[in-house]
């Protein structure tokens, strides 16, 4: 959902904007937006604000990305919004959770990888101008990360041309695999 980026777009540009959320963690943004007029445009959809360009689609974000690898017009033509392709994309959607769920329950933030490689995919057919995906630092090695040889990490510390080291739990590995899937996105299709 990302709702302070959400704002802040609202607030410096006279852009549209098409925020995803399955409200798993995230609220309905009637509850953090100063103005509440919502309609509903479908099940899932609903226009937000007197000038009407912010829209809620409610949902997996999984399920928004396989219908649009299904039809890459499906938000178009389902809901009779029109452009061409969204052109910044911020990808905010993850099991997050801190530490208690980092190690407590391993295996849903392990859910990551499916909603990061459907992301991806979806981005180098979908091409938009720029993509924005926040890594972290459970990506760094765990050996820098100790008490005793504690240093002050830095983007250098991670290089896929070496050996990586291992990532702080299933988060680690995802933000480890998510940072590689955005490079060669990046390298190989000209995103
Ligand atoms: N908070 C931090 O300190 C921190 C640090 C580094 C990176 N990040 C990254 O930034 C991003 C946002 O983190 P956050 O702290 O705002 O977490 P958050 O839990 O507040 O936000 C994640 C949002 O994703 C939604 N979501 C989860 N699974 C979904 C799905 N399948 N479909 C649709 N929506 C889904 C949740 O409802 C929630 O609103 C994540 O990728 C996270 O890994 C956060």
């Amino acid at each position: 959902m990302g709702r302070n980026v959400v704002k802040r777009l609202l607030n410096t540009t006279t852009d549209s904007i098409f925020m995803i959320d399955d409200l798993s963690i995230g609220r309905h943004p009637s509850q953090w937006l100063p103005e509440g007029y919502i309609s509903t445009m479908s099940d899932d959809l609903e226009v937000i604000g007197k000038d009407r360009r912010l829209y809620f689609w409610k949902g997996d974000f999984r399920d928004l990305l396989f219908y649009m690898r299904q039809k890459p017009r499906y938000i178009q033509d389902k809901y009779g919004i029109e452009f061409e392709k969204f052109s910044d994309v911020f990808h905010f959607a993850a099991i997050v959770g801190g530490r208690l769920k980092i190690d407590g329950d391993p295996l849903m933030v392990a859910l990551d990888l499916s909603i990061d490689s459907e992301f991806f995919y979806w981005i180098t057919r979908h091409k938009p101008e720029r993509v924005l995906y926040p890594s972290s630092s459970a990506a760094y090695p765990t050996s820098l990360q100790t008490t005793e040889g504690a240093i002050a990490l830095s983007e250098g510390d991670i290089d896929f041309t070496k050996n990586l080291g291992t990532p702080d739990m299933t988060y680690g590995w995802t933000k480890l695999t998510g940072e590689f899937l955005a490079q060669i996105a990046a390298a190989h299709y000209g995103i």
